[in-house]
Formats: structure tokens, sequence, C-alpha cells
């Protein structure tokens, strides 16, 4: 590619991106229409935490419910008020005891994990797999204890996490799974929709996902009884058991998790834009894995046979053995030719100082601290030993879904990486 011959933006020379790319809004006058036809309508929510018709919420939830069904062809669709919720929800309707254990990726929002402790339960990390940045099926059958009760594997990025090895491993030793698939609705694995293929999936609905409605989540199950249980977690399952006629009391706290009317309107309208949106990063994502395929020491996303990628996230590996200057230097180039959404690194949750100290609640450190469960759990350093040096070395990202890049927009971030890479002798 032909680079103009000015020095690097970091050095003074002219920014390739000389000014940021415009406000991404993806929301447009049917979002507009639905959110106003509610609040003409007076109900913004139409819940009550007893057992009644409207314990299951109003007609915008169940609307947006059931076209949630319909798309990813699934018998029972929950939403939440965050997928921080879903996961919280998700665990509870599992029959976790305190103390259990469930395998978690250290490469994830801390949600995933977090939402572990909430029921007392233990997330033991496993590592991931250096291609898709998903949980590693060796390391999950690792890490396996008497205790493991469940599996909760992000599909991280917007790539599936290796379902099959996962389900047969569940299948093996009695454990349930949950798909975390915030990133990646709408991705395909083996022609099914990610979050489909656990026993219980869902979407994070959050302003930075591919579909929005500013905070939100959606659960997914083809199992009636998780479906109920969940139900009940979102709105004060405690009040309404008794009523119901819920025998089956196992991890029956419940919550206000419930999302309301207008969002739901606008989610419907959102869940139309799905394809489109897809549609929108993938395109954008293959033009840039074929503009910086040149780089020497710069590796492009993988996309594994039989699935597809919804680019969440364009995730890269760099091998500074090659590129011969560090990550932090050719990130600071980058940044300096104008190129936003760039990460050098992604956390490891393990590393969090929560797991380091092992402090979830008040000073005893619940539920880790031995004596007080049953047993102490590791979390040092070089448990997860790819993620890690990930983290350290050689990951580097460009989020995607803040962004509806036109073909001239990834040309000036493919020319600002040749430029780096044709400038690196002046960061070594
Ligand atoms: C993998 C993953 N899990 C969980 C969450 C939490 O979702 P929310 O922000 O909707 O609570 C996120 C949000 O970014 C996420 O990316």
């Amino acid at each position: 590619m032909a680079v103009a011959s000015t020095s690097l933006a970091l050095h003074g020379g002219a920014r390739t991106i000389p000014t940021p790319f415009p406000h991404y809004n993806p929301l447009g006058p049917e979002e507009v229409a639905a959110a106003t036809a509610v609040i003409q309508s007076g109900v913004l929510s139409q819940y009550i935490g007893a057992w009644c018709p409207d314990f299951l919420g109003g007609p915008k939830v169940r609307e947006f419910e059931q076209a949630v069904c319909d798309r990813f062809g699934v018998s029972h669709a929950i939403t939440v008020n965050s997928w921080t919720s879903g996961l919280i929800a998700a665990i509870g309707a599992l029959d976790i005891e305190p103390g259990d254990e469930i395998i978690v990726s250290p490469w994830t929002m801390c949600a995933s994990a977090t939402a572990i402790l909430h029921w007392n339960a233990i997330p033991v990390f496993a590592d991931i797999e250096r291609e898709t940045f998903c949980l590693d099926p060796a390391s999950i059958e690792a890490n396996i204890t008497p205790h493991t009760r469940a599996i909760l594997a992000p599909d991280i990025f917007g790539h599936p996490a290796d379902m099959d090895a996962i389900m047969a491993i569940a299948e093996r030793h009695g454990l349930q799974v949950i798909s975390d698939t915030a990133q990646a609705p709408g991705s395909l694995y083996r022609g099914k929709p990610s979050g489909t293929l656990a026993h219980i999936g869902g979407y994070s609905l959050n302003y930075h996902k591919h579909i929005h409605t500013g905070e939100g989540g959606i659960l997914v199950t083809n199992d009636a009884r998780l479906a109920e249980r969940m139900q009940l977690i979102r709105n004060h399952a405690e009040a309404v058991v008794q009523d119901k006629g819920v025998t089956d009391l196992r991890n029956m706290i419940g919550h206000n998790f419930r999302l309301g009317e207008i969002e739901c309107a606008m989610g419907i309208e959102q869940l139309k834009k799905l394809d489109r949106a897809i549609a929108s990063r993938q395109r954008a994502a293959n033009r840039l894995a074929a503009g910086l395929a040149p780089l020497e020491g710069l590796r492009p996303p993988v996309v594994k046979p039989d699935c597809t990628h919804v680019y969440y996230f364009f995730p890269m590996i760099l091998d500074e053995a090659v590129t011969g200057v560090p990550r932090a230097r050719l990130h600071e180039a980058l940044l300096a030719e104008g190129i936003t959404g760039l990460g050098a690194r992604y956390q490891n949750v393990h590393l969090l100082p929560m797991y380091q100290q092992k402090i979830g609640y008040g000073s005893k450190g619940f539920p880790w601290v031995p004596g007080i469960v049953h047993r102490d759990v590791d979390y040092r350093k070089g448990i997860c030993p790819v993620a890690e040096e990930l983290q350290d070395r050689s990951y580097m990202g460009l989020f995607m879904c803040m962004s509806d890049y036109t073909d001239a927009q990834i040309d000036l971030v493919i020319e600002a990486f040749h430029k780096v890479w044709q400038h690196r002798d002046a960061l070594r």
C-alpha cells in the first residue's frame, strides 16, 4: 500500500485520520415512533411482583420476548434490565449450592464471573484458545473437580465458543452450561445461533452492543423449568412462589430485574436491524483483514470452520519478535494516527483485586476462605497462561460495535497501520 512519506504523527507528522469518524447512532425513526407510542399509552411498565397475569410484564415485554423466540428459534425468552442481571438469574436458576464451582473464562467482562459470586458459588478460571479467545475445552476438563456444577462460556468478541466440545464435557460430567453471548448475538455455530446451544444463553442490550435499548438483556432457553425459575428471580421470587405453587425452592432469592415497556418497544425495532448490523461489521472486518494481511507480525481474527464471527471486536495478535517493536509503542503510534476504539489489552478477570485479595463480602472473603465453605481456590498469576500472555504482550483489538464503518473509513484505518509498520524502525 502506498503511504504518505510524512513521519509518524507521534513524531510530529500529519495524522492519517485527521478528524474522528462521526458519532454512531443505530437508533432511527422506528425506535422514536415505538418509544413515543409507549409514552403516549401511559404504561411504561406493567409488572406486578405477585402471582397474577401481570407477573410476566406488559404487552411490549411479551411482544419483544416472542420476537426473540422467533429470531433465535428458542421456546423461551426472558427480558431483564441488564445482561449482568440475566447472568445472575441464569446461575440462580441452576441447582447450585454455596461453595459449588462454576468454570468460567478469565477473558471476559467481569460480570460473567461476579454473577457466580452472587449465589456464593466459586468461579474457577479455565484458560482460553489463542485463536478465538473463547474457553479452551481441554482447560475446562483439566479444571473439573468433584465440586464443579456448571460451565459459563462467553462467546467473546463475536466468535462462538466451541459448543460441541463444551456440551460433550458437560454431558460426561453431569454439568449445566450457560452461554454468555453478550458480544455475539446472531453469530452461528454449525448453523445454530450462539446462545441457543447451552442450557441457558442470552444477550446484552447495553448501548455498545450490536443492538441496544440503552441498558437491558435477554435470556433464552428451551427448558421450561429453567425459564420459570428465571422469571421468578427476575420478579421477587420469594414473594411469589407460594401463590404460584412452586415447591422446588432452591436458589429462589428474587430481584427486580424487570425491563420496561419503552426499552422492549425499542428492542422489537432493534431486533429487526440485527442482521444489517452484523452484515455491516462483517463487511468492515473482511476489508480490514484483507488490508492488514501484508503486515508482518500482525495476525487478523481467526474464524473457525462452521462458525460465523459478528465482530464486536476485531481481535488481532501481535508477534513482537517479528515486529521488533513492543506493543505499547505500536499502540501509541496508531492512536496518534487518529485510530479510535483501539485497545492494547483485555482484562484477565482472575487478576482483578477482588480475586487476588479474595475479598468479595465484608472482610472475611466468603465464599473463598477455607473453613467458611470448604477449601481454598487458586487465582494466582500463571493459572491461565494463554490469557495472561495475550494481556501482557500479544493482544491488540479494534472495537467495531460503536461504529458503522464505511469502506473509505476502513481504508484510512488500514493506511494508518501500514504507515506505522513502515516507520517502525523509528519506534524501536
Ligand atoms: C461478555 C459480557 N458479559 C456480560 C456483560 C454484561 O452485560 P450488561 O452490561 O448488559 O450488564 C457484558 C457487557 O459488556 C459482556 O461483554
